[in-house]
């Protein structure tokens, strides 16, 4: 059995992160490198030691693993074995440990933030629940992916992964004494969307979340004085970021038997749901970009960019070319 080259098996010092070039690694640099306003308050709120710059390290070294594991390279073919072997694996040794939050801090919501980002934190609770029935319905009838013997055990753990990070959400509100949303019109009408085709649709829109999700934990990190809040926003924009190359390898071997045309069709239809679903999701949580200081133009060029990585991720997927180019631009040692 093929086994991942993890990053640990690389010699890796801050140095070469340092000549790491990868737009996923610069985006991802600064969530170690926290926004002014959050250095401006770091010094009468020091980081909890659950996210010690130490911690904030391993979780950044988590992703350059997830970076490295997902780099194209590794999508070829390879004898004996599927790309989503590596991705049950990844799912396995990433299972979140709750208790190791602080769920212990003193710190509470003062009032004007609760205004804030009390109702964003509902909405995303709820949204972040999924049974996933649906989803391994259309994994287990679709013609590639049934055969694949790591697919579904990879997407049960996929799902697990998300539930987590709903009961993550879940167990705040309740610290907080928020009550749980049961419903809500956007959570709606996006499992609805969800339900309507087959594996590939129901993948793009719960990818198209996913890259706004990047944008607004972001943002919610940086609103907030709870440590216990950035400590779970910090853990889920890690899963988030490997989930957009599990979700782009998906979405890319399902279009592989697909003409030109037709790629370029979906992935302009793709576009326009992002777009739409984005200004949706500004109106809907601008309290919280505008409290960590985000404008409409900051918040469009961040999820702009996160869609455009997840685009090139899966023409990535998809293309038939040599790969050692980008494997040269992700080496570490
Ligand atoms: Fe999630
Ligand atoms: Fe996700």
């Amino acid at each position: 059995m093929a086994k991942v080259r993890l990053s640990s098996q690389r010699p890796v010092n801050e140095e070469s992160l340092a000549r790491a070039h990868s737009p996923f690694l610069e985006s991802v640099r600064h969530w170690i490198e926290p926004s002014e306003s959050i250095s401006s308050f770091r010094g009468s709120y020091p980081l909890h030691p659950s996210i010690s710059h130490k911690f904030l390290f391993t979780l950044y070294y988590k992703v350059l693993y997830y970076e490295h594991m997902t780099s194209p390279a590794l999508f070829a073919p390879a004898p004996a074995t599927s790309c989503f072997e590596r991705w049950y694996r990844h799912f396995l040794d990433n299972r979140n440990d709750l208790d190791s939050l602080p769920w212990r801090e003193p710190y509470r919501l003062s009032a004007t933030e609760l205004r804030l980002v009390g109702h964003s934190v509902q909405q995303f609770q709820l949204g972040e629940w999924a049974r996933g029935r649906g989803f391994r319905r259309r994994a287990a009838g679709h013609v590639g992916f049934a055969t694949d013997q790591w697919f579904l055990p990879a997407l049960e753990l996929f799902i697990a992964e998300e539930q987590g990070h709903s009961e993550m959400l879940g167990r705040f509100l309740d610290h907080e004494q928020i009550p749980h949303l049961t419903n809500e019109w956007t959570d709606n009408a996006f499992r609805r969307l969800r339900k309507f085709a087959g594996l590939e649709l129901c993948v793009t829109v719960l990818v198209t979340a996913e890259v706004l999700a990047m944008s607004f934990y972001q943002a919610l990190r940086d609103a907030t004085r709870s440590n216990l809040l950035r400590s779970i926003c910090v853990r889920i924009l890690c899963d988030e970021a490997a989930h957009l190359n599990f979700q782009a390898l998906t979405i890319g071997l399902a279009r592989q038997p697909l003409s030109g045309r037709s790629r370029a069709l979906r992935s302009w239809c793709h576009t326009l749901l992002f777009r739409g679903t984005a200004l949706l999701l500004w109106w809907q949580h601008r309290r919280v970009f505008r409290a960590a200081g985000w404008d409409f133009g900051r918040f469009w060029k961040d999820a702009g960019r996160w869609f455009a990585l997840l685009q090139q991720r899966i023409r990535e997927a998809f293309l038939d070319r040599d790969y050692s180019a980008a494997l040269d631009a992700l080496r570490l040692d």
